[in-house]
Order: structure tokens, then sequence, then C-alpha cells
């Protein structure tokens, strides 16, 4: 097989990448481990920037999102039973959320790569990355018992945090910097209907929690547990009734229940591996840096890195020149690193840390009665909330 770009991973980031380059008459093969229904059937993230979704519209998959994407001009903090609006499109001239989930982002994606008729492999083994300090990369797998080898110019590695290409950088040349949480998220999709059309990021000294949803029949909640805690330790009674304590305030607001259809518990981590390209190799997304989710920022971030390796592959193949390859990881770094600040403030201003004395907790308040009570503090949160610009 040959193409320009191998690209390993049909997420977010492999998929738009496709698609960006399909728009612009570069050849790709997309070669993914896992099977098409699964990666449809994937939930995670539901927040969109307003970046996110004009690079979305602008690269032709924008239909289903536009009409069934909830367009969010706020959302509220909540601590001490008192909700505080963050009015996204006053304190940002006019900016707003949408809330659209990955997998329906993820449906769009493949549809329209099978309408392209470039390849798309699913269930694909043992994919190898080898020559990446050559110009003639190769991607090894196996399908359908088959061995394979893509011939390529470039390697997009989109294979998100478990992948295996951010192992074949050169480990001297890696840095990796990291923190981990200590506790997790325990997630649910409940079949009924949000109370009402805003997120609700709440904190309360049993933990935090996250009121959300997918569509106008869909509710989707969060609530904050121990790393090593297991689903069969929550049962639905116990989650429902976390839920309440921590999301319910004193004008009795309350969550209206439903039969869960999906639960799942995400660990909660902040990673940045440096550079994102060594040679021919270029990593977008999860498998060069994680946030943890407090700040919606993942999928986002995903978007905004193949968004520049698009247009510096584009100028690659168009007049011969290698001037925003070759920035890659710098560019989208500084944008990675304002994404990992936000989110790691989010997350430190709004969980209950194990361990904290009664000092940290007053701090903790003093910080989100800041924030939500001051104009600048409620500006930078929504500057951050719908995106920081892609700086070229
Ligand atoms: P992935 O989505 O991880 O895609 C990588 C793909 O590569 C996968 O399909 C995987 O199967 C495939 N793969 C892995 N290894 C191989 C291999 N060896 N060979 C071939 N294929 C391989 N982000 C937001 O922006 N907003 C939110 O509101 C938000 N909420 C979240 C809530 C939760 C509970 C979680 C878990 C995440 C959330 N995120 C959110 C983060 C977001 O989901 C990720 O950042 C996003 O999935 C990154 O996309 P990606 O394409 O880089 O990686
Ligand atoms: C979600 O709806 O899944 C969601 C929303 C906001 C977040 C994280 C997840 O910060």
């Amino acid at each position: 097989m040959r193409t320009q770009v191998a690209i390993v991973g049909a997420g977010p980031a492999g998929l738009l990448l496709a698609q960006l380059l399909h728009n612009e008459g570069i050849d790709s093969i997309v070669v993914e481990n896992r099977s098409r229904e699964y990666v449809e059937g994937r939930i995670r993230a539901g927040v969109l920037e307003q970046g996110a979704v004009d690079i979305l519209n602008a690269a032709g998959v924008g239909d289903r999102m536009r009409r069934e994407g909830l367009v969010h001009d706020g959302f509220e903090m909540r601590f001490h039973g008192q909700s505080h609006r963050i009015d996204l499109a006053r304190l940002t001239g006019g900016k707003c959320i949408t809330v659209y989930g990955q997998h329906e982002v993820v449906k769009d994606l493949i549809a329209a790569r099978v309408t392209t008729g470039r390849p798309l492999l699913f269930d694909v083994a043992d994919v190898r990355v080898t020559g990446i300090d050559t110009k003639h990369p190769q991607v090894a797998f196996t399908h359908e018992r088959k061995s394979h080898v893509i011939d390529c110019d470039f390697v997009a590695g989109c294979d998100g945090f478990h992948g295996v290409c951010r192992a074949v950088m050169p480990a001297h040349i890696l840095r990796i910097y990291e923190k981990v949480y200590p506790f997790a998220w325990l997630g649910i999709l409940v079949d009924a209907p949000p109370v009402q059309n805003e997120l609700v990021y709440a904190y309360h000294d049993r933990g935090f929690a996250l009121f959300s949803m997918r569509s106008p029949t869909i509710t989707r909640l969060y609530v904050q547990c121990a790393p090593e805690d297991e689903l069969s330790e929550w049962p639905d009674a116990r989650i429902w009734h976390e839920l309440h304590t921590r999301l319910e305030t004193k004008d009795g607001w309350k969550l209206n229940e439903g039969p869960m259809l999906q639960r799942g518990i995400t660990p909660m981590r902040s990673f940045v591996a440096e550079p994102m390209r060594h040679g021919r190799l270029f990593l977008a997304g999860d498998a060069a840096h994680i946030v943890p989710p407090t700040g919606a920022k993942g999928m986002n971030l995903a978007v905004g890195d193949v968004a520049v390796l698009a247009r510096g592959l584009a100028e690659h193949y168009g007049d011969g020149r290698d001037s925003l390859l070759d920035r890659y990881s710098e560019i989208c770094l500084r944008r990675v690193w304002k994404g990992e600040r936000f989110s790691w403030h989010m997350t430190s201003m709004l969980h209950r840390f194990p361990g904290n004395d009664e000092f940290q907790w007053r701090m903790q308040l003093a910080e989100l009665d800041y924030y939500t009570g001051s104009v600048a503090g409620r500006t930078t949160i929504a500057e951050n909330y719908v995106g920081l610009p892609i700086e070229l």
C-alpha cells in the first residue's frame, strides 16, 4: 500500500485529519484497532468550543451538528447550594459552546470518510511504525489475518493516550510532564430530560459533581469518586444520593432521575509529551497530551492540533514550504499548555482533595467566590472555556 499520510487511530483527531487532508486533495490511509461499532458508541466528551465547531463546519462535516447540537451561551458554577452563572456570550463578545457528543462527531466523520472512498480500516492489529527518521516511513499492521505495509511520506500518530506512536519517538528527545489526581469521575448517561439547558459544575464538601446533557431527552452526570473505586461499589441508589446531595440547591432545583444507559469511571490525569514531532512522525490529540475533563478541553485540543497539521501538510504538498510543519510542535504546545493550565485550575478549584486541611478547603472556597464574584474572574473563566485561538 502507498499513501501520502498514514494516520494511526480513528478517534476525533485521526478522522478529522483525514477529512481536512481529503479537502486539500491529499491522500491518506486510516488504521484503527477497534471496530466501527465500538468507536461510534464510545461515550466521551460533550462540549465543543466555538473554534472547533467552526473547523468542523469548514471541513464540511457540520450539517447534523448544526441541526442537533445544543448551543449554550453560559454555564453555572455552584457551591454552598448557590449558583453563579458564567455568561459566556456576554463576557467573550458573543462566543458560545456547543454540546454535541464526541461519538456523534465521530459518526459524522466516519460517514464523510466513507463517502470519499478513501481507505479507513477498522479492526487492525499489531500496528508498527518504522523509519520516522528517514524520508520513507512505514506503518505495518495485520488486517483480516493478512500482513500489510503502508509506504508513506508522513505518519500521524492519532492513537490516543494508550497508542503505539508516542513510544516510537526516541526516548532521549521525549520529555514527559505528568500529574495524576487523587480522584476519578464516575459518569452516567441517563434516559431523562435535562432539568435545565445549561451545564452545572458543583463544588460540595462531599466532592465535585457535574450536570450535563447529550440531547433534550438524555442527561449526562458525573460525580467525583476515589480512583480505586469499582462500579460494583456504586449501586444506582448511591449514585443518585450523591448527585442529589452535591448538585441540588436551597431554592428547590431538582435532578430528573431515569434509567442509566451507560456508566463508567474515568481516572484524572494531566500529561504532556514534548516535542509533538520527530522526523516524519507527528503526534496529535490524546497521543501527545491529556487533560482532566473539568475544563472540557480534550477533544478541542485534538481538533486544534490536526487543524495545524493539515495546514502544514497542505503547504508542504502545495508549494513545498515546510515552515508550518517545522513549527508544528511549538504552535500546538503553546495552546496545549494553556489548555492544561485551565483544566488543572478548574480541577483544583472544584474537587475535594483527600487529605486537604481546613485551610486549603477555605482557599478553594475563596477562589471560587473570587472567580464567580468578580467580572475579571468570570471573564478569565469564560475566555478559556469558549477556547483560546490557535496562534500560528
Ligand atoms: P482517542 O479519542 O483516544 O482516539 C484514538 C484512537 O486510536 C481510538 O479510536 C483508539 O481505539 C485508536 N488506537 C489506539 N491504539 C491504536 C493502535 N495501536 N493502532 C490503531 N489504532 C489505535 N474533551 C472535550 O473536549 N470536552 C469534553 O467535554 C470532554 N469530556 C470528556 C469526558 C470523559 C469521561 C472522557 C474520558 C474524556 C473527555 N474528553 C473531553 C476528552 C476527549 O474525549 C479526548 O481528548 C478525545 O477523545 C481525544 O481524541 P483523540 O482522537 O486524540 O484520541
Ligand atoms: C460531558 O458532557 O460529558 C462533559 C461536559 C463538560 C465537561 C466534561 C464532560 O467539562
